[in-house]
């Protein structure tokens, strides 16, 4: 019998980077090797996600790319889980006729029996089914791969809110929260396997436990405060409407918090936020920023955007350029709206046109550009306090530079080469030579920024003046 190999192929949020590594570590368990190339693979899963159309229509040219493996190697089986084959089901098997496998979010748990019920019955299976009873594809089970210094734990999945643009609560149901029993135990297992920092992830974390009537998401990130070995909590994604003041006490209090929050306010027109069934409005959107940042300066603060939601008209737009100006966010995702299988707004009337939305999305994005860059530059001189994820080797000089993020999520490139404090220098770096900086918590003075990262070197002075690495200026 040939080696089993499987390569995994994930498309979209950080969510679904999750739910590939829990695919990961079932097919390991029955058999697998998890294999880099989808070439060298008999199993090739692709894991989807259908929150914008780009992202499905990446699935499909990637799917077309696959066409001639499979035709090669016709006993490779092709399987697509995720939200997108949640959203089509069985109509994928149409479209794609080499396609073997379509297995939806709740039949995860299900997946090593459907992929040998493939391998034995040559058949083709599409199950878009819930989960069964006794089945539980929340549970970390015995193990956890992966490894890396950063790594992602779900405390919830779907999700209530129905915004009118959104597909999730379709394709990923009803909000449901992990006991904090179950997410603790997963914590302490990744900490283990070498993890130093967790992100947390649900749709609205805000809203953590509030339906089973478990504890609050601040009591949460206390427990998650308390694991011994963790270095950094973060999370994703909040609700500007459920920001509690709970939740902006905790920033003060765990000292494992990380000074960052993603906050998607998604437009800067009371009108349009209305229309896409927000539920806040631009002041109280700006209120909730002005108390984070009164509490806690420096505190970065990220977002969402949408631009050309039906009805958008110029004005609105405006109004999202000032809100732009006026925050000043620390970087911005900013999407061309999409319509989506039965999100409401697909129905909406006053469509905007594709160029106009090419070009708000560009102006947009023109003006974030610079603040991120304004922003970046402003730290130059600082301090900051940088968990090492891994390090690089610049290609022409071989020189290594240590790569990681500052509490407020920025990336930072530096040189081990430590410097006196009070001088910031432009020296040779040195090879990691067994001085493996990885996971570690280096101090390091920012020396240059740019657009996505800043450059920095590290300082002699190694003991952490504080965990939260929350800058201050170098001497
Ligand atoms: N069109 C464009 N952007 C969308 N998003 C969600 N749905 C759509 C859509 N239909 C964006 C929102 C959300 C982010 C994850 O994706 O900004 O916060
Ligand atoms: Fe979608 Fe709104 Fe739920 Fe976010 S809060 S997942 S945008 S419905």
């Amino acid at each position: 019998m040939p080696e089993k190999k499987v390569f995994i192929q994930t498309i979209g949020c950080q969510m679904n980077i999750y739910d590939s590594e829990r695919i990961g570590d079932l097919m390991s368990r029955s058999g697998y090797g998890v294999v880099d190339s989808a070439d060298q693979a008999n199993l090739i899963i692709v894991n989807t996600c259908a929150i914008r159309d780009k992202a499905e229509q990446k699935l499909y040219s990637l799917l077309g790319r696959l066409a001639p493996l499979k035709q090669q190697n016709p006993d490779t089986i092709l399987a697509v889980g995720g939200c997108v084959a949640q959203q089509e089901g069985a109509s994928m098997l149409s479209r794609v006729p080499y396609l073997d496998l379509v297995f939806g979010t709740d039949a995860l748990d299900r997946l090593p029996t459907l992929v040998d019920r493939v391998a034995l019955k040559k058949a083709r299976i599409v199950d878009v089914g819930p989960r069964m009873s006794g089945e539980n594809n929340q549970d970390p089970g015995a193990q956890i791969s992966g490894g890396g210094v950063s790594q992602f734990v779900t405390i919830m999945r779907g999700c209530d809110n129905y915004c009118t643009y959104c597909v999730v609560p379709f394709v990923r149901g009803r909000e449901t929260s992990r006991p904090p029993e179950q997410i603790i135990k997963e914590i302490k297992m990744r900490v283990a396997s070498g993890a130093r920092e967790v992100t947390l992830l649900g749709q609205n974390v805000n809203s953590y436990g509030n339906k089973e009537e478990l504890v609050s998401f601040a009591d949460l990130l206390t427990r998650v405060n308390e694991v011994g070995g963790l270095e950094r909590i973060r999370f994703t994604t909040s609700h500007p409407k459920d920001l509690s003041k709970e939740l902006i006490a905790a920033f003060g209090r765990l000292e494992k918090l990380c000074r960052h929050i993603h906050l998607p306010v998604q437009s800067g027109s009371d009108k349009i936020l209305h229309r896409m069934n927000r539920k806040y409005t631009l002041a109280h959107f700006a209120e909730r920023v002005a108390r984070l940042r009164a509490d806690y300066p420096g505190i970065a603060i990220t977002s969402d955007i949408i631009v050309g939601f039906p009805g958008e008209t110029e004005s609105d737009f405006q109004m999202t350029l000032d809100m732009i100006r006026g925050i000043r966010f620390d970087s911005l995702f900013a999407f061309k709206y999409s319509d989506r299988p039965n999100a409401a707004a697909t129905q909406f009337k006053e469509k905007i046109p594709a160029k106009e939305k090419a070009r708000r999305l560009q102006a947009l994005l023109g003006l974030q550009q610079q603040i991120t860059l304004e922003k970046n530059k402003a730290l130059i001189g600082t301090r900051q306090v940088v968990l090492v994820e891994g390090f690089s080797k610049t290609s022409a000089t071989k020189e290594v530079q240590w790569s990681g993020r500052t509490s407020t999520s920025k990336i930072v490139n530096f040189r081990d080469d430590p410097i006196r404090d009070d001088q910031v220098r432009d020296d040779q770096a040195r090879p990691p030579d067994g001085n493996d900086l990885t996971g570690k918590l280096i101090t390091v003075v920012i020396k240059k920024g740019f657009f996505h990262s800043l450059l920095g070197a590290s300082v002699t002075q190694s003991p952490i003046l504080s965990r939260k690495g929350v800058q201050s200026r170098a001497a």
